[in-house]
This record gives C-alpha cells, structure tokens and sequence, in this order.
C-alpha cells in the first residue's frame, strides 16, 4: 500500500499513521519529524526550516518535494509506505502522483476548536520522541512514561502559531482534498473519536468493513 494521511494540524496523523504502519508493516514517513530531525542536527536545511515552522509557515515545496522522493526510494518503502504531512500543497501532490502511484487517500477530520484544544495538551518526549496528550490542569511537569525524560510542548504549538496553521492549512492544504476526490482516492475519516475508535475505523475502511455493521446487525 502506498498512503497518503492527510487533515489538519493536531488531527492525529502523527497518531494513527503509528499504528497503520505498524499493522501494515509500512514505512511511516513523516516530512515534519524529518524536518526537526533536521533541525536538532543543525543542517543547513535545518536553521532555514526553524523559522519557517516555528511561524507556522510551511518549508517551499522544491525541498520537501525532493526529500521525500529520495524517502520513499530507500529500501524499507519497498512493502509500502505512509506519507503523513505530505503532500501539502496542490504542486506537492502533483509532483508526488508523477514520481509514485498512490492508492489511497485517507482525511481524518476533526473540528478546529478540538484542534486547538489537543494542541494545548501535547508534550513530546525529546530523546524517544513519542506524542502524549496531558492534563494540563495537573501542572507543568510531565515525563515519559517509556524513558523517562522531562516532557516538552512544541514550538510551533502555541496558540498564536497554532491559529495560523490553521489558516495556512485551509489555504494551502485543504484544496488536496478535491484533488484525491477527483482522482477517485480520498476517503474521509471523522476524527474526533478516541484514538483507538478512530483507528479502528482506519483498519475497517482498509479492510473493506462498514465500521457501523455490528450496530446494523441489532436493526
Ligand atoms: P507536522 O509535524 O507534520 O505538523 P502537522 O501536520 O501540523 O501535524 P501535527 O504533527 O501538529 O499533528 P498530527 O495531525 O500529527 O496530530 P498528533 O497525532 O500529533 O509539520 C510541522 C511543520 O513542518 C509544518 O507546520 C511545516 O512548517 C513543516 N512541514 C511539514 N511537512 C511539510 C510539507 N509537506 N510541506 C511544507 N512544510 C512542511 O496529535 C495531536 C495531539 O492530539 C497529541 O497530543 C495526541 O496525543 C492527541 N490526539 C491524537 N488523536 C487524538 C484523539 N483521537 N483524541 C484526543 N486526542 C488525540
């Protein structure tokens, strides 16, 4: 399978690409964990992408465009692969369907205001790098319950930042949606679940369930 996860900022791509990867043995590509890898090694990619994300701005296509499709030749994508964050643009995801055949895109949808809630509470681990969602009510301290170090929140996740991926998303991002519609490839997921709900409805989709069946069966 060759996948693409697309939704906005702090809908859980991130999240479920996780567990699709892991249950489809797919090589999950995420161009923003690629881009702060970048970032932490201090290349020249990325001290140029560091202002970019951290305004909420996105990176220019050309290199993104040729970051990923060096990715996706590595060995690891020969059994598949998810591409969650990318495309992004409209001249992404042409460039994409000329270097690769794309059989599936996947929207989860979730409403702006659980977004900018979700936002709030994510800390990620800076050595292991796993995603957490915390009580913020119970302070500021949180560690990771699988190394154990200090949890931080993203830069690019204040609020501020935050309200203009969102506006950068509905500018740039959104119209992907009709581009896969058009070509027969966009599939919706709504989004606002829990975790293990939506992927559920993920796998039943991929599996060719109605993931409201059982409750059909009671009619
Ligand atoms: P990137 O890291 O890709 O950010 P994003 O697309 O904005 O998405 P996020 O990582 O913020 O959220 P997510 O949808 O993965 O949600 P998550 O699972 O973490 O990109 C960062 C930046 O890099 C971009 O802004 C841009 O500058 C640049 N960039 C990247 N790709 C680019 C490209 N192709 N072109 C140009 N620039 C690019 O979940 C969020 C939180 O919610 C977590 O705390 C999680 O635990 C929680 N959560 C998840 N699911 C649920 C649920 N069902 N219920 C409750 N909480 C949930």
């Amino acid at each position: 399978m060759k996948l693409i996860l697309l939704g906005p900022p702090g809908a859980g791509k991130g999240t479920q690409a996780a567990k699709i990867a892991e249950r489809y043995s797919l090589a999950h590509i995420s161009t923003g964990d690629m881009l702060r890898a970048e970032i932490a090694s201090e290349t020249p990619l990325g001290i140029r992408a560091k202002a970019l994300i951290e305004a909420g701005e996105l990176v220019p296509d050309d290199i993104i465009i040729g970051m990923v499709e060096n990715r996706i030749q590595q060995p690891d994508c020969e059994n598949g692969f998810l591409l969650d964050g990318f495309p992004r643009t409209i001249a992404q995801a042409e460039s994409l369907m000329e270097f690769s055949d794309i059989d599936r895109a996947v929207c989860i949808e979730v409403p702006d205001e659980s977004i900018v809630d979700r936002m709030a509470r994510r800390r990620v681990c800076p050595d292991c790098k796993r995603t957490y969602s915390v009580d913020i009510d119970e302070g500021d301290e949180f560690y990771c319950s699988e190394c154990g170090a200090r949890l931080v929140a993203r830069d690019d996740d204040k609020p501020e930042t935050v309200r203009h991926r969102l506006e950068v998303y509905a500018e740039q991002t959104f119209p992907l949606i009709e581009f896969f519609d058009g070509k027969a490839l966009l599939s919706r997921i709504d989004g606002s679940g829990t975790v293990e709900e939506v992927a559920q409805n993920i796998f039943d989709l991929f599996e060719e369930k109605d993931p409201y069946w059982e409750d059909d069966v009671d009619c």
